[in-house]
């Protein structure tokens, strides 16, 4: 793992952060805001870069009412977990490639962004040691805001930019926990379209299916796995998290073409099960492949490895190893999962050790 020399001031009365956090429950931690005292601001005017990034306390933001953000969307967000080890220190996961990922999203969007150090940088700064989750109990779920703070009227890009941190202590995304999830196909809305911003982290992208997520939710699934709009036929992915099918010793995935958000937890799967001798194929899934595979699974960073009991498709329920967690499912999020904290060799150099 490597180590980071710091440019950012060192968090105010980081102490009593640390003990007024002490209190928590550790034991129930889900996927819900806890926040924490600080946040980090840094802003910039259009065709400027950022600079001068400092701690605040966490708290409400002022927008002018006519923000890019708030009008057009014009915003991005990412997200990033910080473990602890059993020796105390803190690992983050792959801050980097969340960093450059913001930097191709707002190039998308017209934004300016901050630069990869600078990203890495605030992330680390925003934790007293005991906002970290102790080992086995959670992971600190860093959240990353770029947005169009700026007025504007006319659609135009923002005059100016900010770029805003929090962090919360979270365990599970799905209540299910490593139980498997119940996904529905729906087969009348796309999350996106060729040309379109599925590729990059918008916030747009995830106010677009929370009525098709809500709809399904109602049906008592737990969330909705789209199929691509051109052919509908194609699986692109789950509200919030990136799709796997397992067939032997093949594991498949949507490949990257525009419409797939190019996930960090994807990313860093197709690499760990290539080292456990699957063959990992990025391609063209069609749907009907979900009714012969053995098993599925979601990624994503909040999500980390959910393995799927069952996909609905045109009200037909397709199961998988009888409901229950899949082997590979099962063997890839040990694998993740102890790479991400410290319990195994980070042979690959993912990790940044604080
Ligand atoms: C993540 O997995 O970090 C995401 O950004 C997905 C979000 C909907 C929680």
């Amino acid at each position: 793992s490597k180590k980071l020399s710091s440019t950012v001031q060192e968090a105010p009365l980081i102490s009593d952060v640390a003990y007024e956090l002490a209190d928590i429950d550790w034991d129930s931690l889900g996927f819900a805001l806890m926040p924490t005292d600080f946040m980090y601001i840094m802003k910039c005017s259009h065709g400027q870069t950022f600079s001068k990034g400092e701690l605040q306390r966490y708290g409400n933001i002022e927008l002018s009412p006519s923000a890019g953000v708030l009008n057009y969307g014009q915003g991005l967000f990412e997200g990033l977990k910080a473990y602890r080890k059993q020796d105390g220190n803190i690992l983050l996961f792959r801050p980097e490639e969340n960093a450059l990922r913001m930097r191709m999203g707002a190039e998308r969007m017209c934004m300016p962004s901050p630069t990869i150090e600078q990203f890495v940088d605030a992330s680390t700064k925003l934790f007293g040691f005991f906002q970290v989750p102790p080992p086995g109990k959670g992971s600190l779920y860093i959240r990353p805001l770029l947005m169009g703070s700026g007025a504007v009227l006319g659609l135009a890009p923002a005059p100016e930019y900010t770029f805003l941190i929090y962090v919360s202590p979270v365990g599970n995304y799905f209540k299910e926990g490593i139980a498997p999830i119940h996904l529905m196909i729906d087969t009348e809305v796309h999350r996106a379209t060729p040309g379109g911003t599925g590729g990059v982290k918008t916030i747009g992208n995830y106010a677009s299916v929370l009525k098709a997520q809500t709809a399904a939710k109602a049906k008592g699934f737990t969330d909705v796995l789209y199929l691509d709009c051109v052919h509908k036929k194609y699986l692109e992915e789950v509200s919030s998290c990136n799709v796997f099918v397992v067939k032997g010793n093949v594991i498949s995935t949507p490949s990257i073409k525009g419409t797939i958000l190019p996930g960090i937890t994807r990313k860093s799967i197709i690499d760990v099960a290539r080292s456990q001798g699957f063959q990992v194929e990025e391609r063209l899934v069609a749907v009907d492949e979900l009714l012969d595979a053995d098993e599925v699974f979601c990624s994503g960073t909040a999500v980390v490895i959910s393995p799927v009991g069952s996909i609905t498709y045109h009200g037909e329920r397709i199961s998988y190893r009888n409901g229950g967690i899949g082997v590979v499912s099962q063997q890839l999020y040990s694998a993740l999962t102890r790479l991400q904290m410290g319990l195994t060799e980070d042979k690959m150099d993912w990790l940044l050790e604080l």
